[in-house]
Order: structure tokens, then sequence, then C-alpha cells
């Protein structure tokens, strides 16, 4: 079996090395390189170029670097293609200490107290223990289960939302439609982290945060394509949001001037939540192989229909 890698090469000749100790049966190869592009059925990448699609006609299987698979865009992908997004504990941890960094930095108003240091001044605003402090989180998948586990210690009270009802212990679940009205009205801090669908593009919209109680804070760490920016704008301006800790926009990186940069409101990362660690994914992606060899399910298939 052949598996080409698209991306950064550092991270390639890594995978290769990994891979080829675990799986002496697997021949890895990193784009350009192989032999015979028109035979290769498993691909392994980030995002994959129109030039890279167009070489691989008869792919099968394409195993995503990372959790989400919207970077693929995938409604140019052959619609018999398997996705497989990444499950993998680099990711996982990462992510939950930035909710955990995001939910602390806006309870703790820290935003504000950046804006104060630097236009110079310094002042003071109350403060609230978090046991005061009610964070919901969308999406209660890998990301959002971990998050809310990390939250747990912190005091915080919790609730989720997603597609599915679930029972997860000290969260308040809601799910679908009939189930978001009510979650958000009991979020202080709201917490994004959905996969970007057809369904969940532009979730975070003014009706969305005029559900919030007044005053509530907003950490995106899902996908930029989630966010309508003019109306966080509008909401932070009309007071209805107090703040918001972004780490993904679209697009990625937001051009010079954009308003987001300067707002004394807004804190923002550059895509660098949860980060694929090198050594902990190619454990997973192993994994994974080991079961395709085996004629195993993989773990990580994307239900192309619904989207994640
Ligand atoms: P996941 O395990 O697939 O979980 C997705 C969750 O979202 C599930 O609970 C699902 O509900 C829920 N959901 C999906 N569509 C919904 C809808 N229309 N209404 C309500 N709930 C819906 O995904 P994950 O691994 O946690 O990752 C989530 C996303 O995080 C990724 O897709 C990616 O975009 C983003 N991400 C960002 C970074 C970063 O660095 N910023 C890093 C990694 C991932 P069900 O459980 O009912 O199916
Ligand atoms: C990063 O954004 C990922 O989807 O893993």
């Amino acid at each position: 079996m052949e598996i080409l890698y698209h991306g950064n090469a550092a991270r390639g000749l890594a995978w290769q090395e990994a891979v080829t100790r675990a799986l002496p049966e697997v021949r890895f190869t990193c784009w350009p390189d192989a032999a015979n592009p028109a035979e290769i059925r498993h691909i392994v990448a980030w995002t994959l170029p129109d030039e890279v699609l167009a070489a691989l006609p008869n792919l099968e299987i394409l195993f995503s670097v990372g959790a989400g698979i919207d970077q693929l865009d995938t409604a140019r992908l052959p619609a018999h293609l398997r996705i497989v997004r990444m499950i993998e504990p680099g990711i996982i941890g990462t992510m939950a200490d930035y909710v955990a960094m995001g939910a602390l930095a806006l309870h703790r108003d820290l935003p504000f107290h950046v804006a104060e240091q630097r236009a110079g001044r310094s002042s003071w605003r109350d403060v609230a223990p978090a046991q005061q402090c009610r964070v919901g989180v969308m999406g209660l998948g890998e990301l959002g289960r971990a998050s809310l586990a990390k939250l747990a210690p912190l005091g915080f009270r919790l609730s989720g939302w997603s597609r599915s009802q679930y029972a997860i212990e000290g969260v308040d679940c809601f799910a679908g439609e009939t189930g978001l009205a009510p979650f958000l009205a009991g979020c202080d801090i709201l917490v994004c982290l959905l996969p970007l669908t057809a369904e969940t593009r532009h979730i975070l919209n003014r009706d969305t945060f005029a559900m919030l109680p007044r005053g509530a804070r907003l950490v995106n760490a899902a996908r930029g394509g989630h966010l309508v920016q003019d109306d966080l704008l509008a909401a932070l301006d009309s007071g209805q949001l107090t703040s918001a800790m972004l780490d993904v926009t679209d697009p990625e990186p937001l051009p010079a001037g954009h308003p987001f940069y300067s707002h004394p409101a807004i804190l923002m990362t550059p895509h660098v939540a949860g980060i694929t660690r090198t050594d902990s994914a190619v454990v997973s992606l192993i994994d994974n192989l080991g079961r395709l060899l085996r004629g195993e399910p993989l773990i990580g298939e994307v239900d192309r229909s619904r989207g994640y």
C-alpha cells in the first residue's frame, strides 16, 4: 500500500520515517515524489491544490492533517472520495488549553485591561468568581468535550449544544434548533467549536448574539466562516457583547487595517488554538493505516452528507 503526503516538508519526512518504521508494508511518499501518481489511492494533506487533485485520478481516501476538513473545499472533491479527519491528543490538548485561556481571559476582562495599558491608562473593573460565570460550548465533539473537561475544575458553570442530545456530567446539554435559544440564554461566555458546514456557516450572527445575555463574551476557536464580522462589531458597539477572543478569521490573515486588529474589545490569535502535533498525530495516522490494512473501520471518517 502507498500513501502520499502533501504539505510541510519537515513533517512529511518525520512521518515518512515513523510510518515506515511502524508499517514496513506501507510506502510513504512525499509530493511530488510519487513514482506513479495515477496509482495513488491514499493521501494525507491539510489542503489539496487543484493541480495535485488533477494528478491523482484514482484517489480513494483523503486523511486530513487537521481536525477540520472545510479547508479542503470538499465540494470540489469526487463524491466517492472518503475523508478522514485527524483525531489526536495534540490538537485536543492544545485546544482545551486555549478554550480555558479564552474563558479566563474574557471572564477577567483581559481585552479591556490590555487596551487600557496600550492607552497608557489604568482602570479598575469589578471581578466576579468563575462560579458566577456560565460558559457554553457549541459543538460537543472531540474538542468541545475536552474543553469542557478542562473548564470544569476552574469553577465555571457549564453547558453545551450539539446536534444530538448528550448527557455529560456537570454540563447542561442542549440539542438541535429548539435547544439553541435556551442554551444561548444561559451563556455568559459562548465558545464556538463547531465544524464549518452549510448549516453552521455564519451561525455567530446578530440573531445569535441577541439571544445571549446582555454583555456576554465570545470565543471563536472553530473557523472564521462561523462569524458574521459586521454583526460582531455591531454587538460590541451596542454593548450586547462585551468582548471576543478570535483564533480564526475569514480570510486568514485579515487584510491590513481590518477593524478587528485595533478593536479594544477583541483579542486575536493566528489560528493556533488546536495544533496538530507531528509526534502524536503520526501515531493516530499509523493506527488508521493499520486499520485500513486490516479492513477495519477508520477512526474519524467523515459523513460527507453531513459535512463533518
Ligand atoms: P467533531 O468531533 O466532529 O464535533 C463536532 C460537534 O459539532 C458535534 O458535537 C456535532 O454534533 C456538532 N455539530 C455539528 N453540526 C452541528 C449543527 N448543525 N448543530 C449543532 N451541532 C452541530 O469536531 P471536533 O474535532 O470537535 O472539531 C470541531 C471543529 O473545530 C473542527 O471542525 C474545526 O473546524 C475546528 N478546529 C479549530 C482549530 C483551531 O486551531 N482553531 C483546531 C482544530 C479544530 P453531534 O455530536 O450531534 O454530531
Ligand atoms: C485546525 O484548524 C484543525 O482543523 O485541525
